[in-house]
């Protein structure tokens, strides 16, 4: 019986020095919840002071927890990444708090399951608005404090990997992350002759807690998540943690504009005779077209 790939080693461990980013700044967005608190968590692990940004409050004060928790620095402040000016203002408190950050992961995203054909105009603003433009004003806000003091930075935008093979129900998510996977690319050569790598992160699928209600809804109809994978077991969030740390350490700094894929293959999965196809409506049980 194929057995599928280790898990991975326990939470806590790690394969950088402890202390490799002692005295730096790392900002995550969405840091609160989920894989960004995942990702912040082991920035702290190993000496990083940690800025979180987010809209809601109670995500703030549960990554303050978790980082106070590891005993790290930590300076939350609430931003909407879809408005450049509310980012201006995130930075400068974060620089007054922690100092400048020389990390900034491009975390926050927004998404949720729908047919094209019922996606609302505004729908499709809203996941696109947070998710492509949102990462670049954080982007462009972060490049430009460092080019301005000529200082090397690192900036690692969380992707999907339906950015190159589409995403049934998801086309708002997937054409946004295909844009951030582009942006990588043209930022890495833009940005590279003053010392700023730009690479892109992409979780397979990692549950976890805190998933929104649609997103865990959706997830819910596949009862054997573990064989559904390649690997035969879904990712563990630290694993993307783990990647993070790696990009933004002393060991990845000629790794730039690249986008690594931390799924377990799970996105080349492909065999001439797909299983049936099914419909988006069918999947989420939705009746027809115009029945409602
Ligand atoms: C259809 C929906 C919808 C849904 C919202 N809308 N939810 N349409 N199905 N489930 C529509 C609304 O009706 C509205 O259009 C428009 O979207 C904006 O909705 P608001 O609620 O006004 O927006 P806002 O308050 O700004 O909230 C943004 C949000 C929300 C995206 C809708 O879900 C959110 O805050 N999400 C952040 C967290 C998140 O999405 N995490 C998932 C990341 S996981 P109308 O036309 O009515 O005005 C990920 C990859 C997962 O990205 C991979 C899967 C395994
Ligand atoms: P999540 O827990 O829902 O996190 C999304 C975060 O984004 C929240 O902390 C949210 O905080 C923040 N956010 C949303 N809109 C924002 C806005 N306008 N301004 C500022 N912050 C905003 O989702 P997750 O699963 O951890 O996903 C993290 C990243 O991984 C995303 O980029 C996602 O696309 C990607 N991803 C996840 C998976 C997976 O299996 N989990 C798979 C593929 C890709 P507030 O609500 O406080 O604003």
């Amino acid at each position: 019986m194929p057995q599928g790939i280790p898990d991975a080693p326990p939470l806590g461990e790690s394969a950088l020095r402890p202390g490799t980013f002692d005295g730096q700044t790392v900002l995550v967005t969405g840091g609160g919840t989920g894989l960004g608190k995942a990702i912040a968590s082991e920035f702290a692990r190993l000496g990083a002071r940690i800025a979180i940004a987010s809209r809601k409050e109670e995500h703030l004060e549960a990554g303050k927890a978790a980082m106070e928790e590891l005993g790290a620095e930590v300076f939350a402040t609430p931003c909407d990444i879809r408005d450049p000016e509310s980012i201006g203002t995130a930075f400068d408190e974060i620089e007054g708090a922690l100092g400048r950050p020389g990390v900034l992961v491009n975390n926050a995203a927004a998404n949720f399951p729908v047919p094209a054909e019922d996606m609302s105009p505004n729908a499709w603003r809203t996941v696109v608005d947070i998710t492509l433009n949102g990462t670049f004003f954080c982007a462009r806000e972060f490049g430009r404090r460092h080019l301005a003091a000529g200082t090397h930075a690192s900036i690692i935008n969380v992707g999907a990997s339906y950015a190159w093979t589409g995403g049934p129900g998801f086309a708002h998510s997937a054409a946004a992350k295909a844009g951030v996977k582009n942006m990588v690319e043209t930022l890495a050569v833009e940005w590279g002759p003053y010392g700023i790598q730009v690479n892109g992160l992409v979780p397979g699928l990692m549950p976890h807690e805190d998933m929104t209600a649609d997103i865990k809804g959706n997830l819910a109809r596949t009862h054997d998540k573990d064989g559904c994978q390649p690997a035969l077991r879904v990712g563990r969030p630290r694993e993307l943690g783990w990647a993070a740390t790696f990009l933004a350490s002393p060991y990845g700094r000629f790794i730039s504009g690249h986008t690594l894929v931390v799924d377990g293959a799970n996105w080349q999965r492909r065999t001439l005779t797909n299983p049936t196809v099914v419909s988006v409506r069918d999947q989420m049980g939705k009746g027809p077209f115009g029945a409602e």
